[in-house]
């Protein structure tokens, strides 16, 4: 049995994830932007081993996260689910968010960051990026993706003793997603639960997976010079470092 923390898991995949870990028997602590999102995860929530609340759009509120998380860690596996697709805060929450909570909270065994498939028409051009008002940066969520697909790449070469992968959960008919997305919803959450609960095999850290195959990133996502830029930019913007 694993304890494992989700980011935005009162709706969505996440909260797709969430059930099936629970189903699975593991202990799973849920988060939420508020104590009203909260309220949405319904039944789930009494079953969940905890429940933290917190804007991860919001600097200050995200560390916050990671304080109320980490009283009910130690975690095997973190899940960075939480992500917006258009409007300000797209690099706060998609890119932002997951380096300070990764930064932040105890090494857990295994790291699964939500991608997506848009990563791919992303540029890794991090001059003069503004953080916290991505509104104006036309591309911002392929950008947002790209970054993190990087930044769990980064995290695996740096962290041997974390397994770290990226997920694109195909395009899924969640509230994010839209009615007519083409992908089955039900696959959607099954690559992060899988990466969060099995070690070894011939999976490795650092990978980029689509419905449980491992699959080639964007060519930056490797490129340890854009990861260490990445870095090196995310620790100036909010003076955490990755340890
Ligand atoms: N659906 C797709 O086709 C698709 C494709 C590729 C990648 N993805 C990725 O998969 C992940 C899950 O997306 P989804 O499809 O499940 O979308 P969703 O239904 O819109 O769920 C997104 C989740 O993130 C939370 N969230 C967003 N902004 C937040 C903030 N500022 N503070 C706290 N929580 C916040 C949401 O909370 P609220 O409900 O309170 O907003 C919600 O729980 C995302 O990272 C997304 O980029 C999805």
């Amino acid at each position: 049995m694993a304890r494992i923390f989700i980011t935005g898991s009162a709706g969505g995949l996440g909260l797709n994830a969430a059930r099936a870990l629970m189903q699975q028997g593991h202990d799973v602590v849920l988060h939420a932007r508020n104590s009203f999102r909260l309220a949405d995860a319904g039944l789930l929530r009494e079953r969940a081993a905890g429940a933290v609340v917190g804007n991860l759009a919001d600097f200050d509120e995200t560390v916050r996260v990671a304080e109320q998380a980490g009283r009910y860690g130690p975690f095997d596996a973190v899940i960075h689910n939480a992500g917006v697709y258009s409007g300000s805060e797209v690099l706060a929450v998609n890119t932002v968010a997951p380096y300070v909570l990764t930064a932040l909270l105890a090494r857990p065994r295994r790291l699964v960051y939500l991608s997506s498939g848009m990563h791919r028409s992303g540029t890794p051009d991090l001059q003069g990026i503004d953080w916290t008002d991505a509104a104006r940066r036309s591309g911002a969520y392929s950008d947002s993706k790209l970054y993190v697909t990087a930044l769990a790449a980064a995290v695996a070469s740096r962290w041997p003793d974390v397994e770290s992968n990226a997920v694109d959960p195909g395009w899924v008919p969640t509230r994010m997603g839209g009615r007519g997305a083409p992908d089955d919803l039900e696959l959607g959450h099954v690559t992060q639960v899988w990466l969060a609960t099995h070690s070894g095999g011939d999976r490795e850290s650092g990978g980029y997976w689509f419905h449980q195959q491992r699959r080639e990133p964007h060519p930056a996502v490797k490129d340890p010079g854009f990861q260490a830029e990445l870095l090196e930019a995310l620790e100036r913007h909010t003076g955490i470092a990755l340890r």
